[in-house]
């Protein structure tokens, strides 16, 4: 019976993919409803590590349906290259693979565009093209998967695209234009290999869920990094909030019963844009050693800081998380006190909500109650009972702040490295 939607609570990074293929067992669709191939999951199972950008973190279990909605802007060559390498890995994708028919494409002409944007104005990007792809999806531009279907349709958008691309390429940005041949032959080849995996997934869902089937929807990014509810303008484009899976994948929001909300037990940011909790000394670099906070993308460096419930406080509200999976406790262990941000100093005024205007928060400091820490491992507790008791409390701080209920505390990458305290489906 249940629908079950999986976000991120922070920037991103959370450890989503981690929880979304643990989940994957009881469920029989797993869908991907917004973003692109700037997402990295991770998943670990049985020593073999595995990121996954576009397809659903729910590929490696096996005979489970994996969807590609519609809200996800999808790289054609970024797709095939993941499809390589987890069929290498014995990863079966056939059968298992199914892709929207109005998902959006990412053309090379939205990489060149937002590698010169870019160089003017710096978000910080994965540099997949994510922006300029959603950019021409709102403008009504768009190259959409059916379109490969039909190819003089492909041709004439490519056409249309390129005469204003290769205008401000050469113009604006001094730099080389695009061939209009080039990246139509280019695409008639990706069609002839993505074909099989087109199909209407929105009636597919809505199908499984009247027919009682357990469907799992997977978000990318977090919501600080949402377009509308995120530290706007260093955000992603899509709305990463749970709204977006009805939107992404064409599901009514009378068919969503549950929300979890992935919260790292810290905080890390990728990319520019402000960051109150940030630790800027050793102990971050610490941090960022022990988590391994490198972009699972890009290989940048992850920014790491204390948790920040202002920033979660908000982030439980524009979803309405009905429960909480902390992630990484573990990488907390040995810290002698631990700080969470519970409020913000803005000039001689204290803030308890998370604003809105660029300009307080990036001159925010954040007011921390200090917790102490634990120097017992947590790494790999799988019963709730054997965590430190300090550990306990840092967690009860935190589900009395937020009013949500902390249903799982994943201690360590694998899949079995995980405490159970309510099965959220
Ligand atoms: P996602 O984008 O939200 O799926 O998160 P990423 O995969 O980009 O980053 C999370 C990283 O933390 C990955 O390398 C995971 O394997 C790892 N991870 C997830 N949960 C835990 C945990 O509880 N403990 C530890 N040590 N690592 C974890
Ligand atoms: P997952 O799903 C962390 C960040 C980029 C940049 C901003 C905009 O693995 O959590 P974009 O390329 O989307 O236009 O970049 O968003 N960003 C992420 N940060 N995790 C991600 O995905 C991210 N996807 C995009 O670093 O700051
Ligand atoms: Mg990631």
């Amino acid at each position: 019976m249940p629908t079950v939607v999986i976000i991120g609570a922070q920037w991103g990074d959370e450890g989503k993919g981690k929880i979304v293929d643990f989940l994957t067992e009881k469920c029989d669709y797993v869908v991907r409803f917004q973003g692109g191939c700037n997402a990295g999951h991770t998943v670990v199972v049985d020593d073999e590590k595995y990121i996954l950008h576009l397809i659903p973190s729910g590929i490696l279990h096996k005979n489970k349906k994996c969807i590609i909605g519609n809200g996800v802007v999808l790289d054609p060559e970024s797709l095939l290259k993941e499809i390589d390498t987890l069929i290498k890995k014995g990863v079966e994708i056939d059968n298992n693979l199914y892709i929207a028919k109005h998902c959006h494409l990412i053309m090379p002409y939205h990489i060149a565009i937002e590698e010169q944007s870019e160089k003017k104005k710096k978000i910080g990007t994965t540099k997949k093209g994510i922006g300029p792809c959603y950019t021409d999806k709102i403008a009504r531009n768009g190259v959409r998967m059916i379109d490969l279907l039909y190819p003089e349709v492909l041709k004439n958008k490519i056409q249309a695209n390129l005469e204003i691309i290769n205008f401000l390429l050469k113009n604006l940005y001094n730099a080389e234009t695009l061939d209009e041949q080039k990246i139509f032959s280019q695409y008639m080849d990706y069609a002839e290999k993505l074909k099989k995996y087109i199909d209407d997934v929105d009636i597919m869902i809505n199908n499984a869920i009247d027919n009682g089937k357990n469907v799992l929807f997977e978000g990318a990014q977090g919501t600080l990094l949402d377009i509308d509810h995120g530290t706007y303008p260093y955000v992603t484009s899509s709305n990463t909030v749970a709204g977006g899976a009805c939107t992404g994948a064409g599901v009514s929001p009378k068919k969503i019963n549950k929300i979890i909300g992935i919260v790292k037990a810290y905080t890390t940011r990728v990319g520019e844009g402000p960051f109150p909790t940030e630790i800027k000394d050793e102990l971050g670099e610490q941090i960022r050693q022990k988590g391994g906070e490198f972009g699972a993308t890009t290989g940048r460096p992850r920014r790491c800081g204390w948790l920040d419930l202002v920033g979660l406080k908000h982030s439980a509200r524009v979803n309405g998380f009905t429960g909480i999976a902390i992630t990484k406790l573990d990488i907390l262990d040995g810290i002698d006190k631990l700080k969470v941000c519970v409020g913000y100093k803005y000039g001689n005024t204290v803030l308890e909500e998370f604003p809105k205007e660029l300009e307080i928060l990036e001159k925010c400091t954040p007011i921390y109650e200090e917790l102490p820490g634990w120097n017992e491992s947590t790494k790999g507790i799988k019963d709730y009972d054997n965590l430190p008791d300090n550990a306990k409390k840092y967690l009860q701080f935190i589900e009395d702040s937020l009013k949500v209920k902390i249903q799982i505390i994943s201690t360590g990458q694998k899949r079995d490295e995980i405490i159970i305290k309510e099965f959220p489906l």
